[in-house]
């Protein structure tokens, strides 16, 4: 596990957690609403490779989206017939979410300590939240083991640890002599993130590196400063990324888990 920090001079009175939901509220607020996103999820690498999982479940059965921001992915769940959840640390954004999906499940919480009882899903997903917190990924991992039934499934993705990073060395800080920075997220090997799902008490099935596209797209931008926004810059991706091996420069590993049906 290898750390990034992020400039965050605004933040400084901050503890963690409120940092990590006003950044987030910050992001979200300049997103908007979660139609313009919906329509791209049956395209993501996440969905392909969570949706067998989930069919194998009873319709109706009840899921979890630990962090689930816009709610995109909480909307489109549902559209398949299951029940989900969206649960986020952000208030507003699960305040604007309730106003305007009065008929889906969002609630304002911490996947830390949701206050569900225990056993409550059949299934539970979180993409890019597990690595937000300095203390490592366990205390997540613990809750999303109790809050899962025997046999349950977990689809968890985070920072995958790739080619650029190692390029840029390993660089634990940005230097001293730029703005004051704080913990932001962890990235993780493909065994890394296996390792820590293990610990915890997962049966991990699969680690798949994903988001090949984007990973190459911030390895032009980072290593020949290639501007995010060109067309050139895009295109160059879309065509390469099909060549690159995932593990070399996904941008995200996805680990696919069961809470063993009966406790080790
Ligand atoms: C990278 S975003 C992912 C959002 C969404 N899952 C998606 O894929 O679009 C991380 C989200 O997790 C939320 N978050 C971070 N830490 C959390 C925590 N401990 N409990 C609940 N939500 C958290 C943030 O507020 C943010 O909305």
């Amino acid at each position: 596990m290898r750390k990034d920090y992020m400039v965050a001079a605004e933040s400084a009175g901050l503890d963690e957690t409120d940092f990590v939901e006003a950044h987030w509220t910050k992001v979200w607020e300049r997103e908007g609403g979660p139609q313009g996103r919906l329509k791209r999820i049956a395209r993501q690498d996440e969905f392909r490779l969570m949706m067998p999982y989930l069919k194998s479940l009873p319709k109706g059965a009840r899921i979890l989206d630990g962090g689930c921001g816009l709610g995109d992915w909480v909307l489109a769940i549902n559209r398949e017939g299951f029940s989900s959840v969206g649960l986020d640390l952000s208030r507003k954004t699960i305040e604007q979410l309730q106003a305007h999906f009065p008929e889906t499940e969002f609630l304002a919480g911490d996947i830390r300590a949701t206050g569900f009882p225990s056993e409550s899903f059949d299934a539970y997903f979180s993409w890019g939240v597990f690595e937000h917190f300095e203390n490592g990924p366990q205390d997540c991992i613990r809750e999303a083991l109790r809050l899962l039934k025997p046999g349950g499934l977990l689809f968890a993705s985070v920072p995958l640890d790739n080619l650029r990073h190692a390029l840029r060395g390993s660089r634990e800080k940005p230097s001293a002599l730029t703005s004051p920075v704080r913990f932001y997220q962890y990235r993780f090997t493909r065994a890394e993130w296996s390792r820590e799902l293990g610990i915890g008490g997962f049966e991990v099935l699969g680690v798949h590196p994903i988001h090949k596209r984007q990973g190459v797209l911030r390895f032009l931008h980072h290593q020949f400063g290639l501007p995010y926004g060109w067309f050139f810059t895009r295109g160059l991706a879309f065509a390469l990324a099909p060549f690159v091996p995932g593990n070399l420069i996904g941008h995200m590993v996805l680990a696919v888990a069961r809470k063993p049906a009966v406790a080790p």
